[in-house]
């Protein structure tokens, strides 16, 4: 008989062979500490792969204000911002962002993935030359291929080539350099500082993703840029709140003639639905939260060396830093995966990150650290890790 789905058995026999299948798991409700655990198919994990990392997603105040939202504006966004989707929650949220990045003008996307899709390929178009990152986020690589611009990859944080690139364009018509702020699978930062200055040189524009940056950065959260002076430097500030803000959403902070054309050309706003109030409401008290308790930012600083230290002291090579994404390099997608299988049976949730969100080759264990793991959190789990390297 004549089996229509043939293919998608192939290509899932593929991804199997290669140790490269993925399968969704069950987390369950819980979380009475600020999410540092969670319950997976029944077993209490020490979770070690949430970009929760102010552990606010399960904040009472954030959950009581988004449930204040609902009851005043109904569950649903109901139409595009552009129909009749714009509740007066958005403008307040904005108008906060703004204030906050010390921008004039902010845009809030449904997420972070619509967020760089819609804006990039409202900037960009053909003939435009975006210089990029090589390990930059999908979603940035998916908003170049959406607008038809010419791809330049730069090698990873390499002055040198993007450089290069940049002088072989020279001429062309407009050029965007985007870069992640901290990259999403090894935890580093972007050297931002010179990135504006060969911004200036080659009379581009720079687009930097505060997705990691945004919440653990910053004297009051607003991320790396701020962090590192450049507040106003950067042509396109673009950060998330399914992270740090501990909800869902995304947005942009930029110059007013920026946000007027996005408003107009980015796809991704204009034909999507508005977030649900909830989701606005809730990310109102999250960005108080942020402000007002530089407390988390410490302590997540603080994990994100300790946890770096405990392992070093074990003999694991990560790389010294404080942000809070520390990938334990390991290579083969099979040992990988065996890595996070043992961690699980040990009560530790840490996912096996496999290419294509890594190059080839490059499989990893992404430890995430939070402001609610504790001391003891952190040496038992760099125990375990030690255990099962030993059994490995
Ligand atoms: C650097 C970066 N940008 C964008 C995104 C997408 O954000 P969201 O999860 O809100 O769609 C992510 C999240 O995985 C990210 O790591």
């Amino acid at each position: 008989m004549n089996n229509r789905y043939a293919w998608l058995e192939e290509e899932w026999r593929q991804l199997d062979q290669h140790s490269l299948a993925r399968a969704l798991h069950t987390v369950e409700p819980m979380s009475k500490d600020g999410g540092a655990w969670i319950h997976v198919s029944g077993q209490r994990l020490l979770n070690l792969s949430s970009n929760n990392y102010l552990g606010l997603a399960h904040d009472k105040r954030i959950v009581e204000a988004g449930m204040q939202a609902a009851q005043t504006w109904g569950a649903g966004g109901t139409a595009s911002r552009l129909v009749n989707g714009n509740y007066t929650l958005y403008e307040e949220l904005e108008r906060q962002l703004a204030a906050w990045k010390e921008r004039e003008g902010a845009l809030v996307f449904a997420n972070g993935y619509q967020a760089n899709t819609g804006v990039i390929s409202a900037m960009v178009g053909r003939g435009d030359a975006v210089f990029s990152d090589r390990l930059n986020h999908a979603s940035i690589v998916d908003g170049i291929i959406l607008g038809r611009a010419n791809h330049y990859r730069y090698r990873h944080n390499d002055l040198e080539h993007l450089e290069y690139l940049l002088r072989e364009q020279r001429g062309g018509r407009r050029k965007w350099i985007i870069t992640d702020s901290i990259f999403s699978m090894d935890g580093d930062m972007a050297p931002l500082t010179a990135l504006v200055e060969l911004r200036d040189r080659y009379d581009a524009m720079l687009m930097v993703d505060e997705a990691h940056g945004g919440g653990v950065r910053g004297e009051q959260g607003q991320g790396l840029c701020h962090e590192a002076g450049l507040a106003n430097q950067v042509d396109v500030l673009m950060g998330t709140f399914s992270k740090a803000f501990g909800v869902y959403g995304a947005y942009v902070c930029a110059d007013e003639v920026v946000i007027r054309h996005l408003t107009n050309k980015a796809r991704s706003l204009i034909y999507s639905t508005a977030l649900p109030p909830f989701v606005i409401g809730s990310v109102l008290e999250a960005l108080q939260l942020i402000q007002t308790e530089t407390w988390r930012r410490v302590a997540v600083r603080r994990n994100a060396r300790l946890f770096r230290h405990l392992l070093r002291l074990r003999g694991f090579s990560v790389e010294e830093g404080d942000t809070p994404i520390i990938p334990l390099a390991i290579g083969e997608n099979e040992l990988t995966l065996q890595y996070s299988r043992k961690l699980r049976e040990r009560g530790i949730a840490a996912v096996a990150i496999r290419p294509p969100t890594v190059p080839a080759g490059s499989a990893r264990i992404r430890f995430t650290v939070m402001a609610t793991h504790t001391r003891a959190d952190l040496e038992w789990a760099a125990d375990q890790l030690k255990g099962i390297r030993d059994e490995l």
